[in-house]
């Protein structure tokens, strides 16, 4: 089992939580690849089984109008080709200061199954940072930490 992890992160802890969702992958025994999504280059996919995608909760974060969505993610998989995730495991976390992180979530799926990825594995959604703002604010607990090793685990087995 290859699978590739695309993540982007402003502030490192998106980076973390990879971090710990490849561990995870590689104690169950699967082989993993990080890739930034400035170094993304869509046609390597063919050469993965799997495809899993980490993502800062960049969401409009007062009210409730409209999801301001430009995850640097988003646009990314949009890069693939149609149907290149047909057939492989896919999935996503996500990385919020505070809330909207399951709207990132959810608009990963919907990019993900728009390259026609099926039964997307939904992983755990962490809090660090601050909303909204380039300070880096506090890091991801172990306790999450362990939920991103987690499920990387569990992508495998
Ligand atoms: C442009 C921008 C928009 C953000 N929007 C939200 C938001 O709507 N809700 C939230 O809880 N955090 C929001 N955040 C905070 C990040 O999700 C949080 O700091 C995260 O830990 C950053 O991950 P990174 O270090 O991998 O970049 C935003 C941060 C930035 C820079």
């Amino acid at each position: 089992m290859k699978i590739l992890i695309l993540y982007y992160s402003h502030t490192g802890h998106t980076k973390n939580a990879a971090d710990a969702v490849a561990a995870g992958i590689q104690e169950a025994g699967g082989a993993v690849t990080m890739v930034n999504t400035k170094d993304f280059d869509p046609a390597v996919i063919a050469d993965y089984d799997g495809f899993v995608v980490g993502s800062p909760c960049w969401q409009k974060h007062f009210g409730d109008g409209p999801p301001q969505v430009d995850e640097p993610t988003l646009a990314s998989i949009g890069k693939l080709a149609d149907s290149s995730l047909a057939g492989k495991l896919v999935g996503g976390f996500v990385v919020t200061a505070e809330t909207k992180g399951h709207r990132t979530l959810a608009a990963i799926e919907e990019a993900v199954v728009a390259k026609g990825g099926t039964k997307f594995k939904k992983g755990p959604i962490g809090k660090a940072g601050s909303p909204m703002s380039d300070w880096k604010g506090p890091n991801l607990m172990d306790e999450a930490l362990k939920q991103y090793h987690d499920f990387g685990k569990s992508l495998v087995s």
